[in-house]
């Protein structure tokens, strides 16, 4: 059984000393842990954010984050709309500090419109925390995600929530993500009890018993540790909940499955923990066991294969950008993970793409609406830059040799509309905007093959993505535009360019557009007609998502 924290990562450069910090480049990798959590809406992940935040010391009362309907505001939800709407668009980074290590957590939308957003900061994850409603189990969005994660091998930390309301019994709960998921799973910890009987959790490592008081609402609650044996705890828990959860155990003990970390950091075995993030039951412990169990930032894939962490010059992917994060200055940031070396302030880099070199003046560290100009980042840190418009969401910045991480593609969009500007002296207003939203990534961007239909076709995953557009091209650029829906519900990009596309002659049942990249896309009403042309024409080859760009600018509006 495995169960140690992870070794600082072994490399050629682990004794490489962090200039002035006297902290190795090696010790900061090794401290470091970052995540993204995946939840279905209203599972609690603002809950649970900002309950870690307080353990972390970036917050003094949590409830002060968070509070009812109209007031309701998180410190990484600050646009306008979300705290309109009291839901979680855009993705920003939160960092603190806890127990000695340094925690980059990767907040991410919870509405199930943006789940291109979340895709794309999953990319920049190393870890991902899963979090249940106790009472629902798995529910759509979270079941989505998890095929995201899975497909980047992520490390998924199972956080069962609500306990201390009635819920489903942890057994089932569990039994459904090992054979609806197909992911076996490690309890950590077990709960007594449950609902208004909920007395805390077992952990099954340490063999104690933890106890937890309701604490005020948004304090940390009172929590004492006794061993199992302890004849005290007779007197404060109900027998019969200490004997059902003991016999449980033994029954997952029977099961003979071990906790190997490295099942954990393939993504095939999951930690998972009871808890309740409201009332702060198991929030500490869960904490804890995560910074235990969770992978520091790992290799990644690149053009010249893995790059280590460790290796000593500076590389970093895009993974966000995000126009007008604070109104007053108006302007745009690209959000970079570090994925090797440190970054410095006032660093020289190269931008792969163009190949052109940058001072990177005034790099941020973003706190939700807060920044800081940061001196340093390490591998797992998010950094963000002033974005002059040369930086494209999967854009790699390094120094020294070259090196290109490999690109983030996009989600086949599903909803489709004429994006019409009514007035035509706003025109420069609105290309503007329909070019900053588009490199951002909040919509796609396709155009008529009909030069003389000059508004752009938007195309999302869901319809509240066009709505942010809209209400963003009129807060943010002053553009009253309006939407026409089209009638289709089914994206497919032609590998072959033009010229594959000219070979079938006409096609039937679709409408031609163009991408950014001048490459035909054919827009089907349904599965139907795009099976049909398919069947027509099997030589020709689709794809659901656009293939990834490198080194040419997108024709802008
Ligand atoms: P989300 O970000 O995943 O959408 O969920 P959020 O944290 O906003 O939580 C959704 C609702 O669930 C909130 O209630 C929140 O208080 C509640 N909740 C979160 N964790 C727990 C928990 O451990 N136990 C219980 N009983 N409830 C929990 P709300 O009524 O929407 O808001 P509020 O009135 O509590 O502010």
């Amino acid at each position: 059984m495995t169960q140690s924290r992870p070794e600082p990562p072994k490399g050629t450069n682990a004794a490489a000393t962090a200039e002035g910090g006297g902290e190795s480049l090696a010790q900061a990798v090794a401290r470091r842990r970052n995540f993204a959590i995946i939840s279905h809406p209203d599972a609690g992940k603002t809950t649970l954010t900002e309950k870690l935040l307080l353990y972390g010391g970036a917050i003094q009362q949590a409830g002060a984050v968070k509070a009812k309907g109209e007031q309701r505001k998180v410190t990484s939800d600050w646009m306008e709309i979300e705290k309109q709407r009291g839901i979680s668009i855009t993705s920003t980074v939160l960092q603190f500090d806890y127990a000695g290590s340094t925690i980059n957590l990767l907040d991410t939308p919870g509405h199930q419109d943006f789940s291109e957003d979340t895709y794309r900061t999953l990319a920049a994850a190393d870890n991902a925390v899963m979090l249940e409603d106790a009472a629902k189990g798995l529910e759509p969005q979270t079941r989505k995600l998890f095929e995201v994660c899975r497909l980047r091998h992520l490390p998924i930390f199972t956080f069962i929530n609500k306990m201390d309301r009635p819920g489903r019994e942890p057994l089932a709960l569990i039994d459904e993500i090992e054979s609806e998921l197909g992911l076996a799973c490690w309890p950590v910890n077990w709960p007594i009890g449950g609902g208004d009987r909920f007395r805390g959790v077992i952990d099954r490592r340490s063999r104690t018993v933890i106890l937890f008081e309701r604490a005020e609402r948004g304090r940390q609650s009172a929590e004492r540790t006794l061993a199992i044996g302890d004849p005290e705890l007779a007197q404060l828990v109900e027998p019969e909940l200490l004997g059902q959860a003991l016999e449980e155990l033994e029954l997952l003990d029977g099961a003979g499955a071990e906790l190997d970390l490295e099942l954990v950091h393939a993504g095939d075995l999951s930690p998972v923990f009871f808890g309740s993030a409201m009332t702060n039951f198991g929030v500490r412990p869960f904490l804890d066991a995560f910074l235990d169990l969770a992978q520091s930032p790992i290799a990644r894939q690149s053009s010249e294969g893995n790059i280590d962490p460790l290796r000593p010059d500076f590389s970093g992917f895009v993974f966000k950008l995000q126009a007008n994060m604070d109104p007053r200055h108006r302007d745009r940031v690209a959000f970079v993970r570090v994925c090797s070396g440190r970054f410095d302030k006032d660093m020289t880099v190269r931008h792969a793409r163009s190949g052109r070199t940058l001072r990177l003046s005034r790099p941020q560290k973003l706190f939700g609406q807060d920044r800081e100009v940061v001196e340093d980042a390490y591998p797992g840190d998010v950094i963000g830059l002033n974005n002059p418009g040369m930086f494209a969401i999967g854009d790699t910045l390094y120094s020294g040799a070259r090196v290109e991480y490999e690109g983030i593609p996009c989600f086949s969009p599903e909803i489709f509309a004429w994006l019409r500007n009514p007035n035509p002296s706003a025109f420069k207003s609105f290309r503007k905007g329909v070019n900053e939203l588009r490199e951002e990534g909040a919509v796609q961007v396709l155009y008529d093959t009909d030069a003389s239909k000059r508004d752009p076709i938007l195309a999302a995953v869901g319809q509240l993505q066009l709505e942010v557009v809209l209400y963003r091209l009129e807060n943010e650029y002053g553009v009253k535009a309006r939407l026409e829906p089209l009638d289709f519900t089914v994206a497919r990009w032609v590998s072959g360019g033009w010229a594959a596309l000219e070979a079938v002659g006409r096609v039937f049942n679709c409408k031609t557009v163009r991408d950014p990249w001048d490459r035909p896309v054919l827009l089907f009403r349904n599965t139907w007609n795009l099976n049909q042309l398919q069947e027509d024409h099997p030589e020709l080859a689709l794809a659901a998502v656009a293939p990834v760009v490198s080194g040419t600018e997108p024709i802008a509006l």
